[in-house]
């Protein structure tokens, strides 16, 4: 997918409200307890890191830790987007694909990376093995991610009242979204992607899901969790239609759709370490909370 339409998306995308924020107030709990012990440095990567809130949060929570220095690095493809997570914290910033990082940073550089919300995007698997190539020996991978579970209302609808439709901007609306499911990595279970981080050496050390309901009860509702928070940003990919078209597109088409439009968002936060470390000598948090 297109920098341009990334930046686009920076210009209204935010994650201090709702179910991002909810994300990084759990990821933010469990780092919080593993890191906030540390005496020395500990270098952050941040791979997407989108408006840069939760590593100023990660900062702000550590910034108690006597004689824990931090080491911030953003990596994103949206120059807009690195431009934004500077605004509100001190980071090194990388402007590259996730796919690519490990070209563009440190191998094992990194005691904690984080890769949130970016399997929309880049290879799931090409993505655990880059972070994996960043991690220090005993580091963490912090990893969330939406899962398909809760698609089900969705392709209801778009196989009843669009797939086979006579109206072609209601066939439009059906074949922008089986392109954006067929280009997208979003795991179809928390499971595919704990199996797909042991087939790259990395071992699963905790894992937290948020199950969300969400209703929308207008078009507008829906517009404004795809395209502006920035939750289904890949249906505007679709080849040869510029991005401005096809918000409009987007607009025009979730009108069609029947509301209210209830649908369960899974959300799954989990923690992976490289699978020669010994657990005992990683800090085990409590269980966080919503
Ligand atoms: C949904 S946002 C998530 C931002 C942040 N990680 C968070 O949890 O709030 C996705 C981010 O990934 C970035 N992105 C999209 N495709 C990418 C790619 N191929 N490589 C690196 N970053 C990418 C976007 O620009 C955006 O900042």
């Amino acid at each position: 997918m297109t920098t341009t339409l990334h930046d686009r998306v920076a210009r209204t995308y935010s994650s201090d409200t709702g179910l991002i924020a909810a994300k990084n107030r759990m990821v933010l709990h469990r780092q919080r307890q593993r890191w906030s012990g540390r005496r020395d440095l500990l270098r952050v990567a941040d791979l997407g890191v989108g408006d840069g809130a939760l590593l100023e949060a990660l900062s702000e929570a550590l910034e108690q830790s006597p004689d824990l220095r931090l080491a911030l690095t953003g990596l994103d493809i949206s120059p807009a987007m690195l431009t934004r997570a500077a605004q509100r914290v001190t980071l090194t910033t990388v402007q590259s694909c996730a796919s690519r990082s490990a070209d563009h940073l440190p191998l094992q550089g990194f005691d904690l990376v984080l890769a949130h919300f970016i399997l929309a995007y880049v290879d799931r698997r090409t993505l655990l093995q880059q972070a994996r190539q960043l991690l220090a020996p005993g580091g963490i991978l912090s990893l969330a991610t939406s899962t398909n579970e809760g698609a089900a209302p969705l392709m209801a609808q778009i196989n009843s009242r669009f797939r086979v439709s006579r109206n072609p901007l209601r066939r439009i609306i059906a074949r922008a979204t089986d392109h954006a499911f067929s280009r997208s990595s979003v795991p179809a279970t928390g499971a595919m992607l704990e199996a797909d981080a042991a087939a790259c050496g990395l071992r699963l050390i905790s894992r937290d899901t948020l199950r969300h309901t969400i209703v929308f009860q207008s078009a507008e509702e829906a517009y404004r969790f795809a395209i502006e928070d920035g939750w289904c940003v890949n249906v505007l990919a679709v080849p040869g239609i510029p991005p401005g078209l096809g918000q409009r597109l987007t607009r025009a088409g979730l009108r069609l759709f029947q509301y209210p439009f209830t649908f369960t968002q899974v959300v799954e936060m989990m923690e992976f370490t490289t699978a020669d470390t010994a657990t005992a000598s990683i800090r085990q948090p409590e269980a966080a909370s919503a």
